[in-house]
């Protein structure tokens, strides 16, 4: 359907571009790495060592006396060996344990610094990166994106060295004790490599589907527990299902796929290494009845074969983390190599104290293309003035709210604030002079007073009752059964949209912010919550320059300036009275509020005159 579903894409299991990125992130902790790659040689050993020590258990103290071996010893000087062999073991455990415990915590710092760098990026980012990439994608490549490096880290690049010590460590032991069994209990590698090979072919395609599949699922997933509401009041519940479940089916068929290709490929390769030890055995067992070989060098030989396989059973997986790793970490670096759009300019200008003067001129901008949204706007707003913006929807009014802070560029013209061009200035500075109160208001998890004060240490607790009691929001936060401390939901999911509004506000004058941007929500407020909010804007707006959009007309007589857009263009300026009087567009959507308010059962509780015609 969109790429957001389908994203899922599978390229190489190696590419060296990539990897030598990749081994950059572990140069830091190259130490430990090599610690930890010493470590495994020394597991490789004590794996090697143990069925040696068997084979010299057999041989020289447990075969009956006058066989091949040189045995015949008493039981009881088995002691010392049986010693070393659990020495041997333990050894072997403790080893482990610190090599398990380094890697590990190795690949998890690894990853830490890259989600952090991840996060940190993201949170540069433009405005414009978020329009085009969904949330539900960004937070794959945080969470799942790194972690599937964190595997290839420790599963895969360190352990690869364990594999290769195994396998040459013995293949040698093997020759070194009989050079014969040795080439016949390899006989049938070629056939196992051959094996692997066509195996990790079909596997990688069928594993690919799956994953494809299951992102499939999770988005599909995630998007219809978010519309949950929509779903649930259109009655979709039926459509919906059948939608997940043919999503659902398909990710089961790919799995049954996967599975098929397990199934064949697991028995066949038991099958091999069961006919390679009948082979040994038999060869072997020829050998030893007839004296040229000893039990303990066959018993050896059989524990060795399985150890030889079990790397090559696990190199089909290994392929697909590395695939994984690559996929992954190709969408990463793709992330972090995404320079902003909205960039600090190399030697920022200093801001000169701040008064709140804000001004455009001439400003086109599009956010794509030539997709016009503002149309050469220029006005100019006083310090301590409030301008409003009103006019259709789409006109552009949140857009012109968002030049200000530069969430965008203007594509030409200028935006300047306190005289200074909002390109020349850092971000930082800018922004810290604005506050937002935006359409929809957003909340963080936490509760009331953390949402107020957003971290702030600047804010303290009798900052935020200020606040909160100036802009009329106290009075619904004391009813919380735990006040400012109440837990706020995700997105606020549990307060009202009116107490979700008087919260933003009570936020922006906590922050005391010399230019105030004000986008007033559209969604139906009862009039006693509207009332309150009229009264924090009140509050809000004096002293500081404020750019209000307003959708009921009401808010917005006492403006010093009224600018009515249409289509991307200022169509008529001025103050209330001198708009109302130009009967022009504002007019007209002042008659039409006007008539719909008058119309309504409540009584409307700011008393408007009726426009009166003028002429003239
Ligand atoms: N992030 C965006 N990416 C692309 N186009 C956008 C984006 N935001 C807004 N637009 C487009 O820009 C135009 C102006 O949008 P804007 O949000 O400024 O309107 P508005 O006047 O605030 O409308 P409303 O009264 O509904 O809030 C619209 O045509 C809209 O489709
Ligand atoms: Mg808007």
């Amino acid at each position: 359907m969109n790429d957001f579903r389908e994203e899922e894409v599978l390229g190489k299991a190696y590419d060296g571009r990539l990897m030598r990125r990749l081994l950059g992130y572990a140069r830091p902790h190259s130490g430990i790495i090599l610690v930890c790659v010493a470590l495994l040689a020394l597991l490789a050993g004590v794996d090697l060592a143990r069925p040696y020590l068997l084979k010299v258990a057999i041989d020289n103290y447990l075969s009956p006396p006058g066989g091949a071996g040189g045995g015949g010893a008493s039981l009881r000087s088995l002691w010392p060996l049986a010693l070393l062999y659990l020495a041997i073991l333990l050894v072997g455990m403790g080893l482990n344990y610190l090599q398990t415990v380094l890697l590990q915590r190795t690949g998890q710092e690894i990853i830490f610094r890259l989600r952090q760098e991840v996060f940190e990026h993201l949170q540069r980012a433009s405005l414009s990166y978020f329009d085009r990439n969904p949330v539900g994608r960004l937070v794959t490549r945080v969470a799942n994106d790194t972690e599937s490096l964190n595997e290839m880290y420790t599963s895969v690049l360190v352990n690869l060295f364990r594999d290769l010590f195994i396998i040459m460590g013995v293949v040698a032991v093997m020759f070194r004790m009989n050079a014969k069994l040795a080439l016949v209990s390899l006989a049938v590698m070629p056939l196992v490599a051959w094996i692997s090979v066509v195996y990790s072919n079909r596997a990688r395609a069928a594993w690919r589907e799956v994953r494809v599949r299951l992102a499939r699922i999770n988005a599909t997933l995630a998007e219809n527990i978010a519309g949950m509401r929509l779903v649930q009041v259109f009655m979709r519940e039926a459509e919906q299902a059948r939608e997940f479940e043919a999503i659902d089916r398909s990710y089961l068929d790919a799995s049954m796929r996967q599975l098929r290709v397990f199934a064949v490929f697991r028995p066949a390769l038991d099958l091999l290494s069961s006919s390679t030890l009948a082979l040994v055995i038999w060869y072997g067992g020829g050998r030893a009845l007839s004296g040229s070989l000893t039990l303990g060098v066959l018993f050896a030989f059989t524990s060795y074969i399985q150890q030889l396989f079990r790397p090559i059973l696990e190199l089909a997986e290994k392929f697909n983390i590395m695939q994984q790793a690559m996929a992954s970490s190709e969408r990463i670096f793709q992330l972090l190599d995404t320079p902003a759009e909205v960039a600090d300019p190399a030697v920022p200008q200093p801001l000169p104290r701040a008064r709140g003067e804000v001004e455009f001129r001439d400003v086109w901008f599009a956010y794509q293309g030539q997709e016009w949204v503002l149309r050469g706007v220029s006005f100019k707003v006083q310090p301590g003035q409030t301008v409003a913006f009103v006019g259709h929807t789409g006109a552009g009014k949140t857009s012109i709210l968002s030049l200000v802070p530069r969430f965008y560029d203007v594509r030409s013209g200028a935006v300047l604030v306190d005289g200074v061009d909002v390109r020349a200035v850092s971000q930082g500075e800018l922004r810290r002079r604005m506050g937002l109160v935006a359409q929809d208001v957003f909340l963080f998890t936490g509760d009331v007073a953390s949402n107020i004060r957003l971290n702030e240490p600047g804010i303290g607790d009798d900052a935020v009752v200020r606040a909160a009691v100036a802009t009329k929001a106290d009075s619904f936060i004391r009813r919380l059964p735990r006040g400012y401390a109440e837990p706020v939901a995700e997105r606020g999911a549990t307060l009202s949209s009116g107490q979700r509004q008087l919260l933003a506000l009570a936020r922006a004058l906590a922050f005391d912010p010399a230019v105030l941007l004000l986008d007033e929500a559209t969604a139906n407020i009862d009039s006693e919550t509207e009332a309150l909010i009229q009264g924090a804007l009140r509050e809000l707006v004096r002293g500081r320059t404020t750019l209000v959009v307003a959708h009921r007309l009401s808010t917005i007589q006492h403006a010093d300036q009224i600018i009515v857009l249409h289509k991307g263009r200022i169509r008529e300026q001025g103050t209330h009275r001198e708009l109302v009087a130009r009967r022009g567009l504002y007019h007209k959507l002042w008659r039409l509020q006007f008539e719909d308010d008058a119309g309504a059962l409540a009584p409307t509780p700011t008393p408007t005159p009726a426009p009166t015609p003028k002429t003239g």
